[in-house]
């Protein structure tokens, strides 16, 4: 028996009795990060010749390393972009990665494929795309943008052979940063069009940078990025008016839903989507509010026989995954090839605990925001920054700096009373809620909101 067989079964036992104390934890503890000097003295260099016993590996892990990473499925964690995956899709989890299962192609992975299809089709549904809409499960909300960007610029070139001009995407200012990222790898420049009072992308505001600068008639234009749950404020763009404008533009909508996508679920909000069904592209991240583990990012093309144009790497020893008459190769759809199985976690949780379940806990999301937002206008100390549109809550402590915002954020995650920190708008600084988590209640909220007195 090969040596790493004859310690499987026992590292196995170990981890599942590991993840099922951790399981136990209610809630799981918030942890917090430690110095380079904490892991120099702690944490030593296991990596040698023979390596080391189980325990000594797994002590490490389990008694420093593991404490030193801040839990995002905390309830009290409020920062970034959270997450809380579902119990049934972290243990899926392992299945997939203790298989190994890929599911880059349909030769090699059929049953991955059909089920990951399936959630696709789920998601495009409530989009309302098409018949012909498709598309995979890639790594990350980052990576989607830029697929889609770069589908779409694919497409500019195909009706535009002759156009030599610099290329350029439209984005709002409040835009996630992976766009201009992906402008920066693409060689495109970013026309960043200025938001209106409710930091919102409409096509009027589109239309009038656009004629503010003589500088654009020198650019391309190709595509628009509306957002459907901005970063830092989780506003919705004005999805049907960009609509109309990249229609008689004749320009790609592509739609960034990677945090506030997982509201198409509510039917409290799904009107401020109106339009999303005349995208071009979409992309949703399940590990953010539609509580899958990382990394499972979702992009969903109206047409997926564009993506597949422009993605599919070509090359002898490929040709013979492309032979198949039906099924389709998740590789095709973004840029990547070997891909793990991503979407399966997400796939056996939503078969699990079914659509309701995930409803309720994105409206639960919903409410947790309303109640912090009402509680914020009742305490003198602290001025709510504007109503939420989703499950972010901006707000600001009267009278405090920057320094300020950071030392109480620090202390709080010391007492792990939360983890939240300041963001910055307007050049102000803020203090800024996500909430995505099922089990964060209104009286961690209440306890939180005490702590800014
Ligand atoms: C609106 C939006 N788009 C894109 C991203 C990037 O996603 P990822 O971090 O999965 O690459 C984020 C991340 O928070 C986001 O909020």
């Amino acid at each position: 028996m090969h040596k790493f067989d004859e310690k499987a079964s026992k590292i196995l036992l170990n981890v599942l009795s590991h993840t099922i104390e951790r399981f136990s934890y209610d809630p799981p503890t918030l942890d917090y990060p430690k110095s380079v000097g904490f892991f120099e003295k702690n944490a030593p260099c296991l990596i040698n010749e023979l390596g080391n016993s189980i325990d000594t590996v797994f002590d490490q892990f389990k008694n420093v390393l593991e404490q030193s990473i801040i839990s995002v499925d905390s309830p009290r964690n409020l920062s970034f972009i959270p997450a809380a995956p579902t119990k049934a899709s972290m243990i899926f989890d392992l299945v997939v990665s203790a298989g190994s299962l890929r599911g880059e192609s349909w030769m090699e992975s059929s049953g991955a494929v059909w089920a990951e299809n399936q959630v696709i089709r789920w998601i495009a549904d409530l989009v309302s795309f098409p018949e012909s809409a498709g598309g995979c499960f890639i790594s990350g909300g980052t990576n989607g943008n830029l697929s889609a960007l770069v589908v779409a610029r694919e497409e500019f070139r195909k009706s535009n052979p002759d156009n030599n001009l610099k290329l350029a995407i439209i984005c709002s200012d409040q835009a996630h940063s992976s766009v201009k990222s992906v402008a920066k790898i693409m060689d495109c420049e970013v026309i960043v069009v200025p938001t209106n009072e409710k930091y919102q992308l409409k096509a009027s505001l589109i239309s009038h940078e656009m004629n503010s600068n003589v500088k654009y008639s020198n650019l391309a234009v190709f595509a628009v990025v509306a957002t459907a749950g901005t970063t830092n404020l989780g506003v919705i763009d004005d999805i049907d008016s960009v609509a109309s404008y990249t229609e008689k533009n004749n320009y790609w909508l592509h739609v960034d839903g990677a945090y506030g996508g997982a509201g198409l679920l509510s039917p409290k909000v799904r009107n401020l989507y109106k339009g999303i069904e005349k995208a071009n592209s979409f992309i949703v991240d399940p590990h953010k509010w539609l509580f899958a583990p990382v990394d499972c990012a979702a992009i969903i093309y109206r047409d997926e026989s564009m993506a597949v144009e422009a993605h599919s790497q070509k090359a002898s020893y490929l040709d013979v995954l492309h032979e198949n008459d039906e099924g389709c190769n998740p590789s095709d759809f973004a840029f990547h090839l070997t891909r793990r199985a991503r979407g399966l976690p997400l796939w056996f949780s939503l078969s699990i605990y079914g659509v309701k379940e995930y409803r309720e806990s994105v409206e639960h999301s919903l409410e947790v925001a309303n109640y912090a937002a009402d509680k914020i206008r009742t305490l003198p100390y602290l001025n709510l920054f504007m109503d939420p549109v989703l499950s972010i809550v901006v707000f600001e402590r009267l009278n405090w700096s920057w320094e300020n915002y950071n030392a109480w954020s620090k202390e709080q995650l010391r007492n792990q009373l939360c983890f939240v920190v300041p963001s910055v708008i307007d050049e102000k600084p803020v203090l800024r809620f996500a909430f995505l988590n099922p089990e964060t209640s209104n009286s961690m909220v209440d306890e939180i909101l005490q702590s800014l007195g």
